[in-house]
C-alpha cells in the first residue's frame, strides 16, 4: 500500500470543504509539535510531503493526502498550543473537534503522544471526544529516539493505565521514531489492514 502513489490532495479550513467521504480514512491527532506531520512523511517515505517545523502550530489546516485510490491520510492541526491569537486557535479547535466527531469514514484516529511527556490533560479532552463519538483510536508514542528504554517502560505503563478507561481505545500502543524509522513498518501494517 505504502509503496504506491501518495499525494497531497487539499487543505481544508471548514467542514464543507472536506473531500467526499468515499474511502478508508485515518488521521493523526496530537498536541502541537508532537510529530504528526513528520510521521506522515516517514510513513509515506516522502521527506517533504507534509510540512514540519520546530515552531508549534505549523499545520493550520486539515490536510488530506491520498494513498493509492483507496485511502486518505489526514494531518491535523495540533492542539494545546496557545501562542497564536485566541480567535484563530478557537477556530482550529472547533474544526478539529467537528472533524474528529463527525467524519463518517474515519476508520481510526492515531493519537500521538510524545514519549517524553506521556498523556496530559489536553490529550484527555481529545480522547474523551473520540470515545464519546465512538471513533476507535490508537496511541502512537513519538520521538522514541529521545528517551531511554527504562523511561519508555514507565511511559507505556502510564499510557496503558489511562487507556483502560476508554472503550474506544485500541489497546496496542505503537512506539515510533520518525527520525530513526522505529515502528514505521508496524504502523504501515496497521493502516494496511484496516477495512
Ligand atoms: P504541528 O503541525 O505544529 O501541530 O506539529 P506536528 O505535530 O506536525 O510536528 P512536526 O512533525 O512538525 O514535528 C515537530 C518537531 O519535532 C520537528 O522539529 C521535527 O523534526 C521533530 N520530530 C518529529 N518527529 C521526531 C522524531 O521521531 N524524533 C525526533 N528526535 N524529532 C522529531
Ligand atoms: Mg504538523
Amino acid at each position: 500500500l505504502f509503496a504506491g502513489q501518495t499525494d497531497f490532495l487539499k487543505g481544508v479550513v471548514a467542514m464543507d470543504g472536506m473531500p467526499p467521504a468515499d474511502r478508508i480514512e485515518v488521521c493523526f491527532a496530537g498536541r502541537s509539535n508532537v510529530g504528526k506531520s513528520s510521521l506522515i512523511n516517514a510513513l509515506t517515505g516522502r521527506k517533504a510531503l507534509a510540512r514540519t517545523s520546530n515552531t508549534p502550530g505549523r499545520t493550520q489546516e486539515i490536510n488530506f493526502f491520498t494513498l493509492e485510490d483507496s485511502h486518505y491520510l489526514v494531518d491535523l492541526p495540533g492542539y494545546g498550543f496557545a501562542e497564536a491569537p485566541l480567535a484563530i486557535v478557537e477556530k482550529w479547535q472547533r474544526l478539529l473537534k467537528a472533524y474528529l466527531s463527525g467524519r463518517q469514514t474515519l476508520r481510526r484516529a492515531f493519537v500521538l503522544i510524545d514519549s517524553r511527556h506521556g498523556i496530559k490533560k489536553v490529550d484527555h479532552d481529545i480522547l474523551d471526544l473520540l470515545n464519546r463519538s465512538a471513533v476507535t483510536f490508537q496511541v502512537v508514542l513519538t520521538k522514541a529516539d529521545k528517551i531511554k528504554a527504562g523511561e519508555m517502560n514507565k511511559v507505556i505503563e502510564q499510557v496503558s493505565g489511562e487507556l483502560s478507561k476508554y472503550p474506544a481505545a485500541f489497546p496496542q500502543i505503537v512506539l515510533t521514531s520518525s527520525e530513526k524509522g522505529t515502528g514505521i513498518g508496524t504502523l504501515r501494517h496497521i493502516v494496511g489492514t484496516l477495512v
